[in-house]
């Protein structure tokens, strides 16, 4: 579908005026202070999440601006495309339908019939197998071998729902291929008691496959005899899988982006976890997120409000960042994994039509749990040069009894966020904070399967929302494969120390890195 490029659209020079006439200059301290109703205006309630949006630099004209944008470049029929299956990934000619494998079952086919009814008997399948994993207490050690989406999703997940893990096992994340990662593991695992998930969408990436391969040779020159048994892979080549030897194989479709593919059977060592009933709770947790999207009143539709409001950060305030603090230890993985969604998906040069783009993408995203980033970088955050918009992430119920803890944190939090609004005069300079520090403040009430479903899928359409106003493909990721062509020319010279038609920093480089 072609749409208006939003630079070119009359609600851009709309926001460009009134960036200048009040956005640049606005203060969100007199904001709060001047309205008793803006906290109510400009926080709501989504399915498992409640936003504040109330210490952002908009007002209600600023959103009306933005909505206004968002109908000039079509991002709801955009939206509407992707839900309805179009090949919305137009440079690798795919359907986007991540939102597909979050469905509850029952949902009419329609024209996705035959992708619906593959779904559900994956998935029936691999929550099966899943289950049996799980009560098999002879298996004591699960290795995911994988990397970006293959890795980042699952990782996070399962440490972020680690409370409701069965104690039995140990998981562990491979992806990395530096040996020094796989070798770390395996020092503390037994073949007969191990079981590896090879996880690649594409089952061709280098660092999976020779991660796999050195697994299996660890798990031969060990004594392992049963590959089937010990060995399965999640991809949609299941024909590469069956090459390398494994026979149980859980697929999925061209239309799971990697980044977007933890709700796939990507997921298998999520579900091994927290069991088929914790999997299907993080479905329908996204679902429930998908279902808003889709259906919520523009004006009250959470997804769209932030993608919009990054889009007022990054082309109006012109930030080039935003950071994000978990308040929930559990959380920990989630800025690693946002940065993959975010930065992997929006951070392109061209639009759709491969024409060069006048105005910046994605942000650089970057975070730390609270309290953590406190004491470290949290100083730039309130006085440095640059303002970094920065989103609290904080959860209402602890999972754990350990007095005094948890209010300490939830009080942390709510402090910085105060900090960054409010600042502090002080006439020496070096104890002033100037404030009106732009923040966002997600509160759950607990962290469990549907939340963080909900929270995650929150992301993705956020993502969507700044990416379809911006008129890129934020589905492919082109930026990742000339390094990789490059790595496979230089790896052959490490051993013949053959420098021909290298540049004179690479050449030396690889000198020194020989002797
Ligand atoms: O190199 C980037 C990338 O293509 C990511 O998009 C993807 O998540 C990752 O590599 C892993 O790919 P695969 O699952 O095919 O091994």
């Amino acid at each position: 579908m072609k749409q208006n490029r939003c630079d070119q659209t009359p609600a851009w020079k709309a926001l460009a005026d009134h960036y200048l006439d009040k956005g640049r200059s606005f203060d969100a301290r007199d904001a709060l202070s001047g309205d008793a109703g803006r906290f109510t205006a400009l926080s709501q309630q989504a399915p498992h999440v409640f936003a504040d949006l109330s210490k952002n630099l908009i007002d209600g004209a600023t959103e009306q601006l933005l909505q206004d944008l968002a109908s000039q470049t079509g991002v709801l029929a955009h939206r509407d495309a992707m839900f309805a299956g179009a090949k919305i990934n137009s440079t690798e000619d795919r359907a986007v339908m991540h939102f597909l494998l979050r469905e509850p079952k029952g949902v009419p086919g329609g024209t996705l019939r035959a992708e619906r009814a593959a779904v559900h008997e994956t998935l029936d399948r691999m929550l099966a197998y899943a289950e049996a994993e799980r009560a098999d207490d002879a298996i004591t050690d699960v290795v995911n071998i994988g990397i970006g989406g293959s890795d980042l999703g699952p990782q996070m997940v399962t440490i972020a729902l680690d409370a409701f893990a069965t104690p039995k096992k140990r998981f562990h994340f491979v992806s990395n291929v530096d040996g020094h990662e796989l070798a770390g593991v395996l020092r503390h695992l037994k073949p007969q008691s191990t079981l590896f998930l090879i996880a690649s969408k594409t089952f061709t990436t280098i660092e999976t496959m020779t991660n796999a391969q050195s697994a299996r040779q660890w798990f031969e020159s060990q004594g392992g005899t049963d590959v089937a048994r010990h060995f399965a892979a999640l991809t949609t080549n299941v024909e590469a899988a069956s090459k390398f030897g494994i026979s149980t194989t859980f697929g999925f479709w061209d239309w799971v982006g990697g980044r977007y593919s933890l709700w796939s059977a990507i997921g298998l060592p999520i579900a091994i976890a927290i069991g088929a009933d914790g999997f299907r709770e993080l479905l329908a947790g996204a679902h429930a997120m998908d279902e808003h999207f889709r259906t919520a009143p523009p004006e009250q539709n959470l997804p769209l409000r932030l993608g919009l409001l990054d889009v007022w950060y990054r082309n109006f305030h012109g930030f080039t960042s935003r950071s994000v603090a978990p308040y929930h230890s559990a959380l920990r993985r989630f800025p690693a994994y946002l940065q993959q969604l975010e930065m992997e998906s929006n951070g392109k040069r061209v639009d759709l039509d491969g024409k060069a783009l006048a105005f910046g993408t994605s942000p650089v995203v970057w975070g730390e749990p609270g309290t953590n980033g406190q004491h470290a970088y949290f100083q730039m955050l309130h006085q440095g040069t640059d303002v970094v918009p920065l989103e609290f992430i904080a959860v209402r119920d602890a999972a754990h009894d350990l007095q005094g803890h948890h209010a300490k944190l939830l009080a942390n939090a709510l402090a910085q966020a105060q900090a960054l609004l409010q600042g502090k005069a002080d006439a020496g300079g070096h104890r002033h904070f100037p404030g009106n520090r732009p923040s966002t403040f997600f509160v759950l009430d607990r962290l469990d399967a549907a939340s963080l479903g909900a929270l995650i899928a929150l992301y993705e359409h956020r993502v969507f929302v700044s990416g379809a106003v911006w008129g890129i493909n934020s589905f492919d990721q082109w930026g990742v494969e000339l390094g990789k062509v490059l790595a496979k020319d230089i790896e052959p010279r490490l051993a013949s120390g053959d420098a021909s038609n290298l540049d004179a920093s690479t050449a030396g480089l690889l000198a020194r890195l020989r002797a």
